[in-house]
């Protein structure tokens, strides 16, 4: 799994391993995996350390994975960071970091990893690919157009790969969690706002509908399940839906200036 060092990345590990898993570990930060490890509390678990936006890093973590493993029951795209801001404000490079950090690694580890996925034997739900997209591949997030690129690239990623998955019995299922409170995307103003703040989650409640979705075969999971309405609402306004997502950044904007 990726992204394992922090926030949902570690509470899935957290939860497979309660599940009985063997957790193999990915992410840049080694003593924090090292730290992972060990709270897994069992010697079965193991990390190895790769930059999935760098392809030898990803190649280097495929062939240590293959020398350990002779299959992989379920592979989880979660390494992601958050997006570069305003285009007119990003550098080429955060927007080129943005797009091979949360949806080019992804493709490169699911591409990597696919024959020791293929060789997990088959049961009615595993083997399993999961990528951690996010609400905002489904919602354009104004004002993070990187950002939504990338996720709404991970979303179609996802939904291409399920079908071409299918004929050879490998699931796939795509996470579209809202508001999460972790390291990378902290959500301190949003807590502080009384009437915003219970749409922030915790890892765990995302790392929990993760596991949920795989068990029961599901194609995409939301876990808010709210957001399915706000979704086919803004799909059913067609292009109004642009105007209502301006006014909805504007008031966000409007509440985060007023509390400082
Ligand atoms: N928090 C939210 O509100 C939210 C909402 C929707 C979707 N998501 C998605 O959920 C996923 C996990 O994010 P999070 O909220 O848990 O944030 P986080 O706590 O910052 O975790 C991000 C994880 O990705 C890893 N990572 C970042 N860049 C990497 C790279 N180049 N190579 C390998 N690993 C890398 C980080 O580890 P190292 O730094 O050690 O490499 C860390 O383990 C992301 O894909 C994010 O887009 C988050």
């Amino acid at each position: 799994m990726t992204g394992a060092s922090s926030g949902i990345g570690r509470a899935v590990a957290h939860a497979l391993a309660r599940r009985g898993a063997t957790v193999i570990a990915c992410a840049r930060r080694e003593a924090l995996l090292q730290q992972l490890v060990e709270e897994l509390g069992s010697d079965r678990h193991w990390y190895v350390v790769c930059d999935v936006s760098d392809l030898e890093s990803v190649r280097a973590m495929a062939a240590e994975v293959a020398g350990r493993t002779d299959h992989l029951d379920l592979l989880v795209n979660n390494a992601g960071r958050p997006g570069a801001g305003l285009i007119a404000e990003a550098t080429p490079e955060e927007v080129e970091s943005v797009l091979k950090t949360n949806l080019i690694g992804g493709i490169w580890c699911t591409q990597l990893l696919h024959e020791l996925i293929d060789a997990s034997p088959s049961t009615p739900r595993l083997p399993a690919v999961v990528n951690v997209a996010s609400i905002s591949g489904r919602i354009p997030l104004p004002g993070a157009a990187t950002y939504t690129a990338s996720k709404f690239g991970m979303v179609g990623f996802s939904e291409a790969l399920w079908a071409e998955m299918r004929n050879r019995d490998i699931h796939v299922t795509v996470v579209n969690p809202g508001l999460v409170h972790t390291e990378g995307f902290p959500m301190d103003e949003v807590l502080g706002m009384p009437l915003l703040r219970r749409l922030v989650m915790s890892p765990d409640r995302v790392a929990e509908a993760l596991c949920e979705g795989v068990e029961t075969g599901r194609a995409e999971v939301r876990v808010q399940r709210w957001w399915s309405g706000v979704y086919y609402l803004l799909f059913a306004l067609g292009p109004y839906r642009r105007r209502l997502l301006r006014g909805f950044l504007r008031l966000v904007n409007k509440a985060v200036t007023t509390k400082r």
